[in-house]
């Protein structure tokens, strides 16, 4: 049984026909890079379903003409609704310990003539991996004083952004981060915590789509791109890693998500530890 949304109409007064799903699959393609499969078919249902009872619409084909047609503000609500962003500070914590213990005093002696660090974490979400990595770097701080220390943090979604610029997180968010980090934090009168600002001042946050051009031109030390391909089919991976790999030079790493993998995807790095690579010459 559906029940009456606010409106007064019930979920399932929405039909979304198959052909309907197909133009939606390939804007989505198009737009954003992510593949959806027919088991996705639910999930972009109840989803979009939302943007169509806010915009007072009683069909999917009114929709699809308003994202072909109209203002692009719509497509971005429309990438916003359609993407994943599940994430938390120090997931996949072995690339962070990694960072510690091997990466920062590697680029600590390898830059130390244009001292000189540059990090991105493509696929930022709602900011907690480059958090993450902004903590972890400020407390190697001595060994990078006075160097050019900075991490861009980008994602297509403007909603999940916001929140991260914003730098403030529910207690339960906070509880996975590691007591030694704790002082990254102050808390708010209403129980949340919010990051602080020498920590945050590392990180830009900007709007990018990875399918689109890129404004940066690199070399990134490190990039963080995890949890973000899984959603990509073959050849998106193929051109998003061969372009990633544009912006490295020999040696620096790229970490990638626990499900990912650059096997037939990019042959310009070495496997060096768990979903860790560092850049081949060439
Ligand atoms: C599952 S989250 C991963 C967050 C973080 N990297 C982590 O591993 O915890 C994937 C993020 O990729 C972003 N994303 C998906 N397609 C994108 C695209 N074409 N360009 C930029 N970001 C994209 C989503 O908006 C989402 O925030």
């Amino acid at each position: 049984m559906s029940l009456p949304t606010r409106t007064g109409r019930n979920e399932r007064d929405f039909v979304l026909e198959d052909a309907e799903f197909e133009v939606i699959r390939q804007l989505v393609r198009q737009h954003t890079g992510i593949a959806l499969s027919d088991s996705k078919r639910e999930l972009v249902y109840s989803r979009l379903v939302r943007r169509l009872r806010r915009l007072g619409m009683d069909n999917f084909g009114d929709y699809i003409d308003l994202l072909q047609t109209g203002p692009d503000e719509e497509l971005e609500e429309f990438s916003n609704a359609i993407t994943t962003n599940l994430t938390a500070f120090f997931r996949e914590n072995h690339h962070f310990e990694y960072l510690t213990e091997t990466a920062l005093p590697m680029l600590q002696k390898r830059n130390a003539a244009s001292r000189r660090l540059r990090i991105w974490s493509a696929g930022c979400s709602t900011g907690e991996e480059p958090y993450s990595i902004a903590m972890v770097l400020q407390a190697e701080m001595s060994r990078f004083a006075g160097w050019d220390v900075r991490i861009l943090a980008t994602d297509i979604d403007s909603q999940v952004l916001g929140h991260a610029m914003a730098g403030r997180y529910a207690a339960d968010r906070v509880e996975r981060v590691p007591s030694r980090y704790a002082r990254c934090f102050t808390a708010n009168d209403d129980g949340t915590h919010s990051i602080r600002a020498d920590v945050q001042s590392l990180i830009s946050f900007r709007q990018l789509n990875l399918m689109q051009p890129w404004p940066m031109r690199g070399p990134f030390d490190i990039i963080f791109c995890r949890n973000v391909v899984i959603y990509f089919d073959k050849p998106t991976q193929v051109e998003l890693f061969g372009r990633i790999s544009s912006l490295q030079r020999e040696g620096d790493y790229l970490f990638v998500g626990h499900s990912e993998s650059l096997f037939k995807v990019c042959d310009r790095y070495d496997l060096i530890g768990k979903t860790a690579f560092r850049r081949l010459p060439g």
